[in-house]
């Protein structure tokens, strides 16, 4: 098995088994693509909200909340073009009754000529050691000239099929020969589209009930209220409106954990602008969002910018913040110049005008949008999975360690008696009381002190704080660093400021 797909599976059995992230209704055999998160997966996804909210609305004058309804009138979802162009393209075969994403069948079979590409390519690098040169040998090398061509060839006949006509997916379906994964079989139906809204219900009858969607973005909660926020908070053009909240997609291809979930939630941020402007914004939030992720430490290399070509017919520029994900780089926040379309929209679908008028200007216009959108649930997994290491120590033992930012952390420290007697277990009870305003921590008693760090390591806290007999004769502890497991011995009325120093928003929050 793939070294990537071990990584991976041990994300997902690391996350259950300290209390992350649990299978919805396992005991119902779970519910395909929905998660709970468990006692420390609530506390980091929190911390991670708190981050995201702190670094948009407490720090910027410009930028205010707002929690918009899940339930929305379903005309937003007409204005805004996804009951009529939110789809994915379908595929079921005939004989195993399953269904698939048409353009994730061909993708994934041109994903494997790229692997046997990439794998000529390390098994040159590997007879020619330091000599190699991978630009010379990919543009010289025939059989991954080949290889590569090829693939570039089938996703631009995708890419054409998906714009201009679905067949040409199917017939490129059917020539390619690609089979059912499950079952080998190749007999296809037509490729159709699906809509991914969730449909309900208002009302108290039958006939007299309201058909709703469960929103598909928390955006449009965002645009509805444009005037109200803008009318109530004297808000002058450019502001911002954030909010995170639940969405929820019908997923066709739910695989990868909490990468693509049915029910997810978002952060976004819906930034208003003078027209014309909004070029310059757009860059501005690209480099500041990117900034936000950087300042989590989780290493630079493990970001890019995918900068859309083909646009959406709304959008006049694009761009996603890629991460390294355990399974290759995968979208992780979008940002989007999404001109006046969806205002304009909401104006054309509600006959209200949503209009601003500008003092400086002296004129009225529809303001245009730069979208920053990012998954709370995707950031989840992209600081859990890279946090997660298995360390070799001096000794050659090994040990698994969640280093997570420890801004981000669920607990912050855990106040550990040595030993269950002596008066050890109420001075640690009493230092927890003294901690507990200001940090989540933990009491632990069982077990040698060196397993309960372990554990903590495990479960990613930053500082373990063992209460010993040196404490009852002069009030100090040992202080224990996570990463560097190294201790020192520091009085209790330190500890506050050393946790504070090394946890705190700001601090991180300054690497921006
Ligand atoms: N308002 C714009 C919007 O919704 P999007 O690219 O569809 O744009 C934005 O979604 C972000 O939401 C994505 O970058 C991703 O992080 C997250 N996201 C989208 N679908 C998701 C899903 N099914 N499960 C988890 N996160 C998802």
């Amino acid at each position: 098995m793939a070294k990537q797909e071990d990584i991976f599976k041990n994300v997902v059995s690391h996350a259950k088994e300290y209390g992350f992230i649990f299978p919805s209704s396992e005991v119902y055999d779970g519910l395909s693509a929905v998660y709970d998160y468990a006692q420390n997966g609530v506390e980091l996804k929190k911390n991670i909200r708190e981050y995201w909210w702190k670094s948009m609305v407490q720090m910027n004058e410009n930028i205010v909340g707002l929690d918009a309804a899940i339930l929305m009138h379903p005309t937003t979802w007409k204005a805004s073009g996804h009951v009529d162009a939110f789809n994915d393209p379908l595929i079921d075969n005939k004989d195993s009754k399953k269904r698939y994403r048409a353009d994730v069948l061909v993708e994934e079979y041109a994903e494997k000529i790229n692997q046997k590409a990439q794998k000529e390519i390390e098994k040159a690098r590997a007879r020619f050691g330091d000599a190699f040169n991978e630009e010379e040998f990919v543009t010289t090398n025939a059989r991954v000239v080949e290889y590569l061509s090829k693939r570039k060839e089938i996703l631009a006949r995708l890419a054409k099929g998906m714009t201009d006509d679905l067949q040409d997916v199917k017939a490129l379906i059917e020539e390619l020969e690609i089979a059912d994964p499950e079952t080998g079989s190749k007999n296809w139906t037509d490729v159709k589209q699906f809509n991914l809204m969730f449909g309900t219900k208002l009302g108290a009858s039958a006939e007299s009930a309201m058909d709703l969607y469960l929103r598909p973005e928390t955006a449009q909660g965002i645009f509805v209220n444009f005037l109200n926020v803008q009318k109530s908070g004297r808000m002058k053009v450019p502001f911002g409106i954030a909010q995170t909240g639940k969405a929820f997609r019908n997923e066709i291809v739910a695989r990868q954990f909490i990468f693509r979930m049915r029910e997810f939630e978002q952060m976004e941020m819906q930034f208003f602008v003078r027209p014309g402007e909004e070029m310059k914004w757009y860059h501005h939030w690209k480099e500041t969002r990117l900034n936000w992720h950087l300042s989590l430490g989780l290493g630079k290399e493990n970001y890019r910018f995918h900068d859309h070509e083909k646009l959406a017919h709304y959008a006049n520029a694009a761009a996603d913040i890629e991460f390294n994900f355990p399974f290759g780089f995968k979208e992780l926040e979008g940002i989007h110049s999404r001109t006046d379309f969806d205002l304009k929209a909401h104006e054309q679908y509600s006959g209200r005008k949503l209009q601003y008028f500008d003092p400086e200007l002296n004129e009225n216009y529809v303001p245009y949008v730069v979208e920053t959108s990012v998954g709370l649930d995707r950031m989840f997994l992209a600081v859990f999975a890279t946090s997660l290491q298995e360390e070799t120590l001096e000794d050659g033992s090994t040990r698994t360690v969640l280093k997570l930012p420890s801004v981000l952390a669920p607990t912050k420290a855990a106040i550990l008696p040595l030993v269950k007697k002596d008066g050890l277990p109420d001075i640690a009870r009493k230092i927890i009381e003294d901690l507990k305003w200001d940090f989540t921590v933990a009491y632990d008693e069982k077990d040698a002190v060196g397993r309960r760090y372990r554990r903590q390591d495990a479960l990613g806290t930053p500082f373990c704080i063992t209460v010993d007999h040196q404490t009852i004769e002069d009030e100090t502890v040992t202080i224990r660093h996570r990463d560097t497991m190294k201790q020192d011995r520091v009085k209790i009325s330190e500890l506050k400021d050393i946790i504070e120093n090394e946890v705190s928003t700001k601090n991180w929050l300054m690497k921006m």
